[in-house]
């Protein structure tokens, strides 16, 4: 894992927008995996800047949402699909069809989770997974106790989740217990994982998940196995971390790196 601490939200989204900027140099039709929630925006942003000054071309960028709340429609202003096009997908030149979705309202679970694993599969898996972190270590909606090589599946939200959401829905009937989630061995088989994470109110569960054991209970944790994760955080989320000068010497040092001559 490489933890990037920047100093401020701002700069967290303006390095992830430039390591996603970097990995579509080297593959124009990069396939990316796409988290929603407050923390993303800022990166979005980014992007879309890129895309306007002409620094970036979406044609054939390929996005998968991570996740879905269960029972709302694609235009349901809550809805994580509706999200995606409002705040990314028609700000650029991304095509409709391949901006995919998990369905809020599929007619059969299993087989809509089953076909959505299988067209990752089909363009060659994920490149970049771009993540956040619920407070309970959640990463897409693999709430604690998720098993460690889960796949894309129906999850019951926990109850914190479910009142984080509340606020957000004006007819109660509407607030979400349920959503169609990637699973956590989904997620691990994207080739680059970046997590996003700011704020004093993550910092506890960012230690926990970089620094402390790999348990069910911290999904995020489960990171700690994969081999090309960056963490981009700013220093409130970093507050609690034991080793945040090595992390921060680190990555000052990394272009200093010699490369030795092979023998
Ligand atoms: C949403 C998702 C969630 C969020 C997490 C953090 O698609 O996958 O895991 O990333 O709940 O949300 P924010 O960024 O709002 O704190």
């Amino acid at each position: 894992m490489e933890v990037i601490i920047k100093p401020d939200y701002d700069q967290v989204c303006a390095e992830s927008a430039d390591i996603i900027r970097e990995a579509w140099i080297r593959k124009n039709d990069l396939v990316l995996g796409l988290a929603t929630g407050k923390t993303p925006l800022g990166l979005y942003e980014r992007l879309i800047g890129f895309y306007k000054k002409g620094g970036m071309d979406f044609s054939s960028v390929v996005a998968f949402n991570l996740d879905e709340y269960l029972g709302l429609g694609e235009t349901h202003p809550q809805s994580f699909a509706y999200y995606m096009d409002r705040n990314f997908f028609r700000q650029v030149n991304i095509r409709k069809e391949n901006a995919h979705h998990l369905e809020g309202r599929p007619a059969d679970i299993e087989e809509h989770c089953r076909a959505y694993e299988n067209k990752i599969k089909g363009v060659g898996g994920i490149d970049v997974q771009v993540l956040g972190i619920g407070k309970n270590g959640h990463i897409a909606f693999n709430e604690p106790g998720s098993a460690l090589s889960s796949r894309t599946r129906l999850k019951i939200l926990t109850r914190e989740t479910v009142e984080a959401s509340r606020p957000l829905f004006k007819d109660e009937r509407d607030v979400p217990r349920f959503c169609l989630t990637m699973g956590i061995g989904t997620i691990l088989e994207a080739k680059m994982i970046i997590l996003l994470a700011s704020g004093k109110d993550k910092a506890e569960i960012v230690a926990r998940a970089i620094e402390g054991p790999v348990t069910a209970s911290v999904p995020a944790s489960v990171l700690q196995f994969h081999p090309r994760t960056k963490l981009v955080i700013d220093e409130a989320a970093a507050s609690e971390l034991t080793n945040r000068s090595y992390y921060r010497w680190a990555y000052e040092n990394k272009d200093q790196v010699i490369q030795r001559p092979k023998k």
